[in-house]
């Protein structure tokens, strides 16, 4: 495996250029008087939104504020390009920053993440967004200081796009985290895989774990600050390596017994590696979520084959069984792809097949979408919108009617719910997760309430609620204790 690590000279000028950035940014507040504002829009995976909790800790070091409501001085796009529609969004978006970025020439909008790394996006917006000021790549996300200053410095447009896969743990400033009791811990950048439909090994670059030891001391740092949910993150966590060795499970065991954590979670296990021993710790500690999340894409094999996902329907089905034998009261999550070039009527019912037999708790459901460069986006046999949408709505109802199940099955029971803070639109419902994932809003009785808490306080505490009627995307409660 190929890492380039930053070299030392490469981070002295990372902290010089930072030091500069805040001068800079405080002469700014000065001048204008008043704070100089930010604002980051992630738009993809949690990878992406990893990538935004660098950055906002960046933007954070420099001396900016968060804008809650007026324009910001400074606005990061955060992009992805897994499909179409996630692309159309960034252009339609771009369009609105217009007019503000003309009204204040010291105003900054940066386009970062996956969609740069394709080289006609980069080209679209140089062509017809000239008022974006920075254009950088994921694999360059540690030098956004030193880019950031070089295009204050020079006052015309500045793309910057790396050719080198880089992992830079040590480079990175303090992270500022979404959410106050979970931290996102990236173990792997890139991927490998090559599914034939996928950008993301040509965005994200080749696989690269990080270091062991470096994890551990994030691990020990969040831990220490109270964290009580972790997340793992990788495109394929099975396929993490340390010392040349596949050693996923051994750093999913050490999380769970050499820390605090509530809940450990780990995003996305590729079912031709996962391996018994992974689901046989999930299934010996409790702090690991009773949820796994394996993406199966399609239930033909044929199509899996086309698609270079190397395992088989039946291979599939034997993990998934394992995992409900091991773990009964756990919950299973997938990726599912609709209309890849070719399926046919009995591939199509092949991956429904799949789907009723494992009977998903919940899934992710999509259409599938060309990605210029892709092998996929070569192949004949597309399919045409009505075969798609037709399919695409047949599995959604029955995934749907799976998914009220699986919450109808929690009703009676009383379990650990993590509190994420007030259910949306409601003040006196709080909404959070069970290890299984399930959503939970749930109301606490006037003699648990603590006073003077409004239902943010709750964020982050652990409790036991009993589960009292099943909707179809979440189940409602009673809080019965903290925990
Ligand atoms: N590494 C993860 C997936 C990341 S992308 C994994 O392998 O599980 C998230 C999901 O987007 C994929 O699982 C797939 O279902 C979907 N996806 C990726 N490329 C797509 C495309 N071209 N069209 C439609 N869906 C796609
Ligand atoms: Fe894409 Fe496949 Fe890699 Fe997942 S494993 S990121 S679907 S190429
Ligand atoms: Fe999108 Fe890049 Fe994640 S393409 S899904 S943001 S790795």
């Amino acid at each position: 495996m190929t890492v380039v690590r930053v070299k030392g000279e490469d981070m002295i000028a990372v902290k010089d250029a930072s030091s500069e950035l805040k001068a800079y940014f405080e002469s700014l507040s000065r001048s204008k008087g008043r704070d100089i504002t930010y604002t980051v829009r992630t738009y993809g995976c949690q990878l992406n939104e990893s990538d935004s909790e660098k950055l906002e800790g960046m933007l954070i070091s420099f001396g900016l504020k968060k804008c809650e409501d007026s324009i910001p001085d400074l606005v990061i796009l955060n992009t992805c390009s897994v499909r179409e529609n996630a692309e159309d969004r960034l252009f339609g978006n771009l369009g609105e920053f217009k007019a503000a970025m003309r009204e204040d020439s010291d105003r900054l909008l940066i386009v970062c993440g996956c969609m740069m790394k394709v080289k006609e996006n980069v080209d679209r917006i140089k062509k017809s967004f000239p008022y974006v000021d920075l254009v950088f790549d994921p694999q360059n996300l540690h030098r956004f200081p030193v880019l950031l200053l070089q295009k204050i410095k020079r006052h015309k447009q500045l793309t910057d796009i790396s050719i080198d896969d880089y992992i830079a743990d040590d480079t990175l400033l303090d992270i500022r985290r979404q959410r106050k009791f979970r931290a996102l811990v990236p173990i792997m950048y890139g991927c490998n895989n090559f599914c034939t439909y996928c950008i993301v090994p040509y965005t994200r670059g080749r696989e690269r774990s990080r270091d062991y030891e470096l994890i551990m001391k994030d691990l020990k740092d969040l831990s220490d600050a109270g964290y009580k949910e972790i997340m793992l993150l990788g495109q394929n966590v099975n396929s993490y390596t340390a010392y040349d060795k596949p050693y996923f499970p051994q750093l999913l065991r050490d999380a769970a017994e050499k820390f605090d954590f509530k809940r450990i979670r780990f995003m996305s296990s590729h079912p031709k590696d996962i391996s018994d021993e992974v689901i046989d710790i999930m299934a010996s500690h409790d702090n690991i979520e009773k949820h796994l999340h394996l993406p199966l894409q399609s239930g033909s094999d044929r199509i899996l084959k086309a698609m270079n996902r190397p395992y088989t329907k039946e291979k599939f089905l034997k993990t998934a069984m394992r995992f409900r034998e091991m773990i009964s009261d756990g919950s299973l999550s997938t990726d599912i792809i609709v209309g890849f070039p070719g399926e046919t009527e009995e591939d199509f019912l092949e991956t429904l097949d799949v789907v009723k037999k494992v009977g998903f708790d919940s899934a992710f459901t999509f259409q599938y979408s060309p990605r210029p460069g892709t092998v996929a986006a070569k192949m004949e046999g597309r399919l045409s919108p009505e075969v798609m949408r037709d399919r695409f709505s047949r599995l959604l109802e029955i995934q749907n009617d799976l998914a009220y199940r699986s919450n109808q099955a929690k009703v009676g029971k009383t379990e650990d719910v993590l509190i994420e803070g007030e259910s949306s639109g409601d003040s006196n419902v709080l909404t959070g997760r069970t290890s299984s994932f399930h959503l939970i809003n749930f109301t606490i009785p006037d003699e648990l309430k603590i006073e003077g808490y409004s239902s943010n306080d709750y964020e982050g505490m652990m409790c036991r609620v009993r589960f009292t009627e099943a909707r179809p995307y979440s189940v409602d409660g009673i809080m019965e204790s903290f925990i």
